[in-house]
């Protein structure tokens, strides 16, 4: 394992110097390069005033080093795209500012975590993506393009508990912290089950009996041991945890109606 410290090209002006940071000039970033194997690389970097995490990572990536690995598109928390572990934890990157996270003016910036790697900062998300295939997650109605817009009265329990649960984004973060996915390859994980609850209580689905036997089975809600890693971590300020007891609940009734078989 090896580290290099790379420094600005002699003559080239930090961008932005005259918003360096008051705090300190300068952050030593590690950063993961490689894939499963690899090693951290240090970086120095300026540190500016309202500079976010993936200010730092576009900055080395531009700077210093271009063929480093890493993936973003909204910078405003929006497309679920730039999450990455940052000193220890899952964040989005776009939405963490430096002054939150940075100790002692150090930053260790690496993939995700229960996500193989692609290459740097780039984790394959499709198993993340087909466990929410595997839980149901697509919306399946029973309407056609001829019939009216189905209303739903926003006060409605069924629509205040899908409510409390759409806004999910998709980004990981829950996903690489969750203990019984580092244990447990084949657990749908929070995002997926989160995702199905949310259908579970859409009026308009008809999926439900389906959905429900497919999370209830050993890879599926009940493997949840209600950690809560999920529901402090996500950014959105969702709760899988809630979400992963209601399915528990809902598949406990189904069970006992002799709805989950065959
Ligand atoms: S539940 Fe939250 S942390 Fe998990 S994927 Fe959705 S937005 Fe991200
Ligand atoms: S509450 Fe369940 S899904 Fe969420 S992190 Fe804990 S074990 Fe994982
Ligand atoms: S870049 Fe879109 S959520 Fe961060």
């Amino acid at each position: 394992m090896t580290e290099r410290i790379l420094m600005p090209e002699p003559g080239l002006p930090p961008p932005h110097a005259s918003r360096l940071s008051p705090h300190s000039r300068t952050l030593s970033v590690r950063v993961w390069r490689g894939t499963e194997s690899g090693h951290f690389q240090t970086f120095e970097v300026p540190r500016l005033e309202s500079q976010t995490v993936l200010d730092v990572v576009t900055d080395i990536q531009r700077r210093l080093d271009p063929t480093l690995a890493y993936r973003f598109a909204c910078r405003v928390g929006m497309c679920g795209s730039c999450a990455m572990t940052v000193n220890g934890r899952a964040r989005w990157t776009c939405r963490t500012h430096i002054d939150k996270v940075a100790e002692d003016g150090r930053l260790e910036i690496a993939p995700l975590n229960n996500l193989p790697v692609v290459r740097d900062l780039v984790t394959d998300m499709s198993g993340f993506f087909d466990k929410w295939a595997k839980a149901r997650g697509q919306f399946r109605g029973a309407t056609t393009r001829r019939d009216d817009f189905a209303r739903v009265p926003p006060a409605s329990p069924a629509r205040r508990l899908a409510d409390a649960a759409i806004e999910c984004i998709g980004c990981g973060v829950c996903y690489s912290s969750c203990d019984v996915v580092a244990w447990k390859p084949d657990y749908l994980g929070p995002a997926a089950l989160n995702r199905a609850w949310t259908l579970v209580n859409d009026v308009r689905d008809t999926g439900n009996r389906e959905r429900l036997a497919a999370v209830a089975g050993d890879a599926g809600c009940h493997a949840c041991h209600t950690h809560m890693s999920c529901t402090e971590r996500c950014p959105a300020k969702l709760a899988p945890t809630a979400s992963i007891a209601g399915l528990k609940r809902a598949t406990a009734i189904a069970s006992l109606r002799g709805e989950l078989e065959g």
